[in-house]
């Protein structure tokens, strides 16, 4: 695929993305944590205005210099920008203008994409994809909490799945013997630059699961009491169960004593053998430390993830999301995108069924907040 077709393919599946969406859906944002789809749709396509058209494009206009400021998500390199808690109060632009305005950068980015293009743009480009990519993840599961948390639960797509059936995997653990492992990107393609520099570390003897925590052991966590003993939990979780009332994962619900949970399909009976989604960190922990059991550092889980089948929910690690040895980040704007986050989050590891094709890889990192389960995330246990 050329350059240009990988462009407009990923360009098209955003857009994709949003096809069942009613109007009023792109507009509103429920949390801070949850942008209005129009915003991600405007967003990335500032992303490829601000750091490819503007700087390398000769003669390119600006769609509307006022852009800036709602588009720019966190670049202070960038200039002032719309809080992140106003998202949702922006009736303008209107979504179809922000699909116009779509469609006159990737007009522009084709024409710019057909001329000789150096390392450096390439670099950017790429970068440029891989963060519509991550956009897009976001939009779904943003799109699931706007629709999950209105009342009256509307489905996103009726043949929308959450679970990939395909791999039928058999239970166990799997044994990795102590020594010394190399982590971080190794090879000639795309990486963010936190998954380097590749370095050693040292790991001690771990059994790891070949599958990942599913619902029916989640429910038995719920029975056991799980939410209501603090023996099970981290100081900080227990303070955000009480505060928070938090007795299930994010879209369950318990009608008549049975459990049902919100998903892109509508409001479903909790499928029992699909792996538990829509946890914290502090749940993962505590499941984990009822089990007997912990999670895996991300380099455990780097190492190990060779042997078993991952891809469907993100892995909440035991890790801290810090540099690895060596890390530097670009100058300007581009240093902005990763490295200044870099403190009081966690790493998680693998992909969920909302991540794009060939988005992830073996040494990629996402990281959220501790207290953060929007996103598809799930648990796989070490002893
Ligand atoms: C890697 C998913 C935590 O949500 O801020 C989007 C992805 N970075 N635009 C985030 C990202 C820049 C990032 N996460
Ligand atoms: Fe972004």
């Amino acid at each position: 695929m050329t350059l240009v077709e990988e462009y407009l393919q990923i360009r098209k599946y955003s857009e994709q993305i949003c096809e069942p969406l009613q109007t009023e859906d792109y507009v509103v944002q429920p949390i801070a944590d949850v942008s209005p789809p129009k915003w991600h749709l405007g967003h990335t396509t500032w992303f490829f205005e601000t750091f490819i058209l503007k700087p390398f494009s000769v003669n390119y206009q600006l769609y509307n210099d006022e852009y800036n400021f709602v588009f720019n998500s966190y670049y202070e390199t960038v200039g002032n920008r719309v809080i992140r808690t106003d998202r949702g109060n922006l009736s303008r632009p209107s979504v179809n203008e922000i699909y116009q305005y779509r469609a006159y950068v990737d007009e522009a980015m084709v024409k710019f994409l057909a001329t000789t293009l150096t390392d450096e743009v390439k670099e950017l480009l790429i970068l440029g994809f891989n963060h519509e990519q991550q956009h897009q993840e976001l939009l779904l599961t943003d799109i699931k909490y706007i629709l999950g948390n209105n009342p009256l639960f509307p489905a996103y797509s009726k043949n929308q799945k959450e679970v990939l059936t395909v791999n039928e995997i058999e239970p166990g653990f799997i044994n990795i013997s102590e020594g010394i492992y190399e982590i971080g990107y190794n090879g000639a393609d795309f990486s963010f630059d936190n998954e380097l520099n590749r370095h050693k570390v040292y790991l001690h003897d771990f059994s790891i699961s070949k599958t990942l925590v599913n619902n029916t052991e989640f429910i038995e966590f719920i029975r056991a009491g799980g939410y209501e003993n603090f023996n099970f939990w981290h100081a900080e979780g227990w303070d955000w169960v009480k505060n928070n009332n938090i007795s299930a994962p994010m879209y369950w619900h318990l009608i008549d004593g049975k459990w049902f949970n919100y998903t892109l399909a509508g409001v479903l009976p909790i499928d029992l053998t699909a792996p538990v989604s829509h946890v914290s960190y502090y749940e993962a922990y505590a499941f984990a430390s009822w089990k007997g059991m912990r999670l895996p550092t991300e380099f455990e889980w780097e190492i190990a993830a060779e042997h078993f089948n991952w891809g469907e929910r993100w892995e909440w690690t035991e890790s801290a999301y810090l540099p690895y040895p060596g890390f530097s980040k670009a100058p300007g704007a581009i240093g902005e995108y990763n490295g200044k986050f870099m403190v009081s989050q966690k790493v998680l590891r693998g992909a969920s069924i909302a991540t794009p094709e060939n988005h992830s890889r073996i040494t990629y990192r996402n990281f959220f907040h501790p207290h953060l389960r929007w996103q598809y995330t799930g648990i796989r246990l070490v002893k």
